[in-house]
């Protein structure tokens, strides 16, 4: 059973003209670590969004979780952690680094609940794995970029997803803690969750059997097993052919 499936799908922009996605299937089983590489502008950030239910799919058949996408955009949202590519907080973010990671149980708590036990739980849990302790009372908007990172991987990790996906979450991270964020990410695929993980820097990946994806103008020209050590090399081979 595939936690994705998707078929021959096309994804547009609104009030764009050209699919960004072209005829694109892709199959994430329970438990795979998903690595998607590609040069710039080759669909990469699309992709993540159209499997979030963000693009419209204009063509083709897509299921996440056993949902059909077209359909149950929220409930996908509800269900899939996303630590999106570029974020920016203002410096007078009225929230938290506990309050941000806290809105992850949201979906779970449906309209005008306070948080239970449990939310409190899942969060002090995902701000601990994460190591952030020491930041949980200050404001999103005054910490470090890489600081800022570690509270958005720590709100979805709060958010015990379904599915994990994230979009070069590692650009402002130095190489400790990408290292680290690595085996936690390693160890969610352990326990079933599938990782799609976005990135162009691959040194301290998990020494774990990945899904390689890499993608170039809106199409997928490789799909495969492979092991970490092989994964740059692969990337470099088939973005040299275009
Ligand atoms: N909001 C948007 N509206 C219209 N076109 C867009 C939009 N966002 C992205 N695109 C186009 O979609 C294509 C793919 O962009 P995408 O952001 O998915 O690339 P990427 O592989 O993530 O690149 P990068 O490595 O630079 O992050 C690009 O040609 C881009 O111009
Ligand atoms: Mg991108």
């Amino acid at each position: 059973m595939s936690i994705i499936e998707l078929n021959e799908i096309y994804t547009a922009y609104e009030g764009g003209d050209k699919p960004v996605i072209r005829d694109l299937s892709l199959s994430v089983k329970p438990g795979e670590y998903v690595v998607i590489g590609g040069p710039n502008s080759a669909g990469k950030t699309t992709l993540l969004e159209s499997i979030n239910g963000l693009i419209r799919i204009t063509h083709g058949s897509a299921t996440v979780c056993g949902l059909d996408l077209r359909r149950s955009g929220n409930e996908v949202r509800r269900r899939v952690g996303y630590v999106i590519q570029n974020f920016y907080f203002d410096p007078f973010t009225p929230f938290t680094v506990e309050e941000v990671v806290m809105m992850g149980r949201y979906g779970r708590m449906g309209l005008l609940k306070r948080p239970s036990r449990s939310d409190f739980e899942a969060v002090d849990k995902a701000i601990r794995l994460v190591g952030i302790e020491e930041l949980a009372e200050k404001t999103i908007g005054t910490l470090s970029g890489g600081q800022q990172q570690k509270t958005m991987i720590a709100h979805n990790i709060a958010k015990e997803p379904e599915v994990m996906m994230l979009d070069e979450p590692f650009s402002n991270l130095d190489f400790n803690a990408r290292e680290y964020l690595q085996g936690i990410f390693k160890n969610m695929a352990g326990n079933g969750t599938p990782i799609l993980m976005v990135s162009h820097a691959f040194d301290g990946l998990p020494e774990t059997r990945i899904h390689l994806v890499v993608m170039n103008r809106g199409r997928i020209t490789y799909d495969n097993v492979c092991d970490a050590d092989e994964v740059e090399p692969i990337i470099r081979d088939e973005c040299a052919v275009v």
